[in-house]
């Protein structure tokens, strides 16, 4: 039996030796130099090549490095095996961390004054007035984001597929509801997984129902957003900012008009880096409890796509 790492361009020689050095029984490596593709039966994976996973005639369990299974679920010739994501309260508040840190950016205008930097203009201005946050997406991590911004005393609303109840956080759930959850928002961040229903949701229609003026924050896919109809929200004074963790294409292209829009805030999708520790614990646990028969943690649902 063996266990196949499948991470495009990363140096994963210290994930393969970690998980060598606890798996005495099992050989680990590294996609494409897999000596017998029918001896792999576990495949930890993150953005795998389309038919990496179809080639292992014999897979039983998936294991992403991640928590967006997106790019597993792209392959059409996928193995109907279990796949699992990472759930790791480091992540969780890795990702809290950065988005407060936006949200005191956007309120403390550090961008207009990164702007008046630029043109040598001294002009004093008081914090922006954030006081309400919408949560898209109110899983592992938007759940925690929610109850952060609610910590800090924000108001906080949160939309999600299915019901929840949340304390101090007004949910709203449904495609009927998701104008309501966004309507009064001075910030809007997208924590939703990209899946069928969720591809192209922020569009033009969906920003008309933002607050006017208010911010928006995508740490989740690029896809989910129509690129085009966020640069209107912007151009027409909609939005006044927005800040972009993700894109469609990953590294976003020289020519893209995101990266020169005044409105706009890059960064490289750092806004929670798995960690490699966590990564590998729960890798070996998982694995452990295939081997015994045992349903792995953390395992997503195919039919939802998440
Ligand atoms: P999760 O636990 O699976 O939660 C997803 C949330 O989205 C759930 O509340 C779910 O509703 C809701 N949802 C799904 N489809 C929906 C729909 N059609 N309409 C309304 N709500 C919908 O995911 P997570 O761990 O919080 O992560 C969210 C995403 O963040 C990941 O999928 C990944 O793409 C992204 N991410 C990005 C980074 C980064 O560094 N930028 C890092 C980690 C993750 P229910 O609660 O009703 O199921
Ligand atoms: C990162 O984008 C993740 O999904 O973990």
């Amino acid at each position: 039996m063996s266990i196949a790492l499948i991470i495009p361009d990363r140096d994963l020689t210290q994930l393969e030796q970690r998980l060598q050095a606890s798996l005495t029984d099992t050989k680990v490596e590294i996609w494409p130099n897999i000596s017998q593709k029918d001896q792999v039966e576990f495949a930890l994976v993150w953005k795998p090549p389309l038919g990496s996973l179809s080639s292992l005639t014999n897979l039983k369990a998936i294991q992403c490095f991640g928590a967006g299974v997106d790019a597993i679920l792209l392959d059409p010739a996928l193995p109907d095996v279990p796949i699992a994501r990472i759930v790791d309260d480091k992540l969780n508040q890795t990702m809290v961390n950065y988005l407060q840190g936006v949200v005191a950016h956007y309120k403390l205008r550090l961008d207009q004054f990164s702007q008046q930097q630029q043109q040598g203009i001294w002009k004093p201005k008081s914090p922006r007035k954030l006081a309400s946050i919408c949560i898209l997406g109110l899983g592992e991590l938007g759940s925690a984001a929610a109850k952060h911004f609610v910590d800090l005393g924000y108001q906080v609303s949160g939309w999600s597929r299915t019901a929840k109840k949340l304390a101090d956080v007004t949910c709203y759930s449904g495609e009927a509801e998701l104008s309501q959850a966004v309507a009064n928002a001075d910030v809007v961040i997208c924590l939703l997984p990209l899946t069928d229903k969720t591809e192209n949701l922020l569009n033009a229609a969906v920003f008309a129902q933002f607050k006017t003026n208010s911010i928006f924050i995508n740490v989740a896919r690029g896809a989910i957003v129509d690129d085009k109809a966020l640069i209107d929200a912007l151009d027409s004074g909609k939005l006044q900012a927005a800040c972009l963790d993700v894109f469609r294409q990953e590294p976003l292209a020289n020519t893209d008009p995101f990266w020169q829009h005044p409105a706009i805030l890059i960064t490289p999708h750092i806004s929670a880096v798995t960690n490699l520790n966590s990564a590998i614990e729960q890798t070996l646990l998982n694995y452990q409890r295939y081997k015994q028969g045992l349903p792995m943690l953390n395992v997503i649902d195919r039919k939802q796509g998440y």
